[in-house]
């Protein structure tokens, strides 16, 4: 990587400002001062010192947010607000959403600027399971229970749904597991066992759960343990 685009990825100065720093000498590359922006680093091995202090990458951000509707999945929008938008943290720039919601669905959103962690959830291969609760509008029937475990053939596809797990809360509530995300997968679902989903949360992704002090709207950065338990 260029030096200077190194040095403001990892500071808060734009590469313009680097410009003025190597300008001065306040920039070394393994001890020695340099003015070269264009010089190609070695991050794994090339030790850069500004005002002598050595830089080095910010660790990478994990947090989970518990979405409130009209809120959209998005790193920017001209009309809503975005779930990036109720992150009070610097850089938001550099943060992308693991695995949207639609705008009236609410619960957990994981949001990240680790691009091989957010893969481990998103990749259609790699069957990480959401879980959602879903309210419905019309009572629900053990039969529209097996045809959902067994998988359902959505409008416009052409394999059935990979095999869920459906555990009833009670005749219009359900839980619902699944191991894809095709877009409006759930509410697709439901409309092809004949009911419409009134309001659809998510409680869940692999194994890390919405935390239920949160409130619509709030976040908090994940722990070591929940963030690890995506990778392994
Ligand atoms: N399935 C849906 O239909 N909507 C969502 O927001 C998430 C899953």
């Amino acid at each position: 990587m260029r030096l200077d685009k190194y040095v403001s990825s990892v500071t808060d100065y734009s590469r313009a400002e680097v410009k003025r720093l190597l300008k001065n000498g306040s920039i070394t590359v393994n001890d020695v001062s340099t003015k070269n922006a264009a010089l190609q680093l070695d991050t794994q091995k090339d030790i850069i010192c500004l005002f002598d202090e050595p830089l080095s990458a910010p660790a990478p951000r994990y947090f989970m947010l518990n979405k409130p509707i009209d809120t959209i999945c998005a790193t920017e929008d001209s009309m809503h607000p975005t779930v990036i938008d109720l992150l009070d943290e610097p850089n938001t720039q550099q943060l992308h959403i693991a695995g949207r919601l639609d705008k009236d669905t609410t619960g957990l959103v994981l949001i990240t600027d680790d691009g091989q962690w957010s893969h481990q959830i998103t990749s259609p291969n790699k069957h990480c399971i959401k879980t959602y609760r879903v309210e419905l509008e019309e009572a629900f029937t053990e039969t529209a229970k097996k045809a959902l475990e067994e998988g359902v053939l959505l409008h416009n596809e052409k394999k059935p749904t990979r095999s869920s797990t459906v555990n009833i809360i009670n005749k219009y509530c359900i839980e619902l597991a699944i191991s894809e995300g095709k877009y409006h997968q759930v509410k697709r679902m439901l409309a092809a066992v004949g009911n419409h989903v009134k309001q659809l949360h998510r409680q869940q992704i692999g194994h890390i759960q919405l935390d239920s002090s949160l409130s619509l709207g709030q976040y908090r950065a994940l722990t070591t343990d929940e963030y690890e338990k995506i990778i392994k």
